[in-house]
């Protein structure tokens, strides 16, 4: 079929980028379902600051792609030998699943899989198949979904089929931001009810991480960012204090708050002035949880005697280092039950028109997420 989508063919164009325009508005083909695949009318996509990374060129990809790694969809037709999903069914897309049968799928830790990881870095399907092409060449899937489009195809591993009365626009969040700043409270961390967190970086990702906290029972939640607009909507989902990232004092007015530091802080800005901070606001015997990401290669410091000396540690999380089809369910529910409201994150609906000037408005901070509609 031929559909409209947004293609990028260029990383590292200049700010702002309403001028530059790396996403292209475009017909593309889209083939299949082919034997274990799904068409999926993509009704909701999400815009993660990750994107924002790939248009500025931090992390490398095969071009041109179709963008966007987080939506919710409507299931329209099934490939042989599927039997998981049918027409009709309503669906999250993330990238947070795995082959389950790799190493690291054996482990339960499916963000891991090598499997996605390689078809990943191929552009292709986790299946490794291209569905996507324009005047007869391919066109590369970002993530294994590409949810910046009208339609996508892809397999049924990165879909979770959920609730039907649960508005789709906010389903799409569930698949990156949702789980990711969530799950790296409940999962990577496990916060329990009584200890002190700090989540440096109160967008998306970050306010996620704020709900999961307030639900784990966290005392204190603190709440950092350089951009004390975020601070109004970040009280409302549980932070108990925010502060100026810049704020001189932060250190100590947080580790006095908390007498003597944070049992875990949550790096969501992919910042590294704010990693240097997390770090020092974490108590002896505390955790540096990292979910902010900069550009592919980048070298980091850290007082390594005060490592071995107060047993801190610095732990990666990706994709909320969980399992997406328990933990997406779960996390829903909590949203149907009113305990983590999703929709407070949404800033504005907007048509692919609008992409190009939406990721200026991610970049200046002044919105959280904005839901790309691809069908208007
Ligand atoms: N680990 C993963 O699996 C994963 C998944 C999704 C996103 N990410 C990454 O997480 C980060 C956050 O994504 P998002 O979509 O929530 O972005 P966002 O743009 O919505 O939010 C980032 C926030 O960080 C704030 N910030 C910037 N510099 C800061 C600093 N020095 N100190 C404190 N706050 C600062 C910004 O003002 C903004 O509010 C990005 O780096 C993104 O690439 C990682
Ligand atoms: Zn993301
Ligand atoms: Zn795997």
């Amino acid at each position: 079929m031929r559909m409209t989508a947004a293609v990028m063919y260029e990383q590292g164009l200049p700010t702002p980028y309403a001028g530059s325009k790396p996403f292209i508005i475009e017909d593309v083909d889209l083939e299949g379902p082919g034997e274990g695949e799904v068409l999926v009318e993509v009704t909701a996509a999400g815009l993660c600051h990750s994107d924002l990374s790939q248009v500025a060129g931090l992390r490398k990809r095969k071009l041109p792609v179709v963008g966007g790694h987080e939506g919710a969809g409507i299931v329209r037709e099934v490939g042989r030998g599927v039997t998981r999903m049918k027409p009709g069914d309503h669906v999250v897309m993330t990238v947070a699943t795995g082959c389950g049968h790799c190493r690291p799928c054996t482990d339960i830790r499916p963000a891991l899989c090598e499997g996605v990881s390689e078809s990943r870095s191929q552009g292709a399907l986790p299946n490794g198949m291209i569905r996507l092409s324009r005047g007869g060449k391919p066109v590369y899937h970002y993530s294994g979904v590409s949810s910046f489009a009208q339609y996508a195809v892809t397999i049924p591993n990165t879909l979770i089929k959920i609730d039907p009365a649960i508005p789709l626009d906010i389903a799409a969040m569930f698949g990156c931001a949702v789980v990711t700043g969530a799950g790296a409270v409940l999962n990577t961390a496990r916060v329990r009810p009584g200890q002190n967190v700090a989540a440096f970086g109160l967008g998306g990702v970050g306010l996620n991480a704020v709900m999961a906290s307030r639900i784990s029972g966290a005392s204190e939640i603190i709440g950092i960012d350089i951009n004390e607009g975020k601070f109004a909507l970040a009280k409302e989902l549980g932070c108990t204090h925010t502060f100026l990232a810049t704020d001189p004092d932060l250190v100590a007015k947080a580790k006095d708050l908390t007498r003597g530091g944070v049992d875990f802080s949550f790096e969501i800005s992919g910042s590294k002035p704010a990693m240097t901070s997390a770090y020092a606001i974490t108590r002896k015997g505390g955790e540096v949880v990292c979910v902010g990401l900069g550009a592919t290669g980048e070298m980091y410091q850290y007082p390594h005697t005060s490592l071995v000396a107060e047993e801190k540690a610095i732990r990666g999380s990706l994709m909320g280092g969980g399992v997406a089809d328990r933990d997406i369910p779960l996390l829903l529910r909590l949203f149907q039950d009113g305990k983590m409201p999703v929709d407070r994150l949404k800033s504005s609906t907007m048509g692919f028109e609008e992409l190009n000037v939406s990721l200026d408005k991610l970049d200046g901070g002044s919105v959280v997420r904005q839901i790309l509609l691809p069908h208007g």
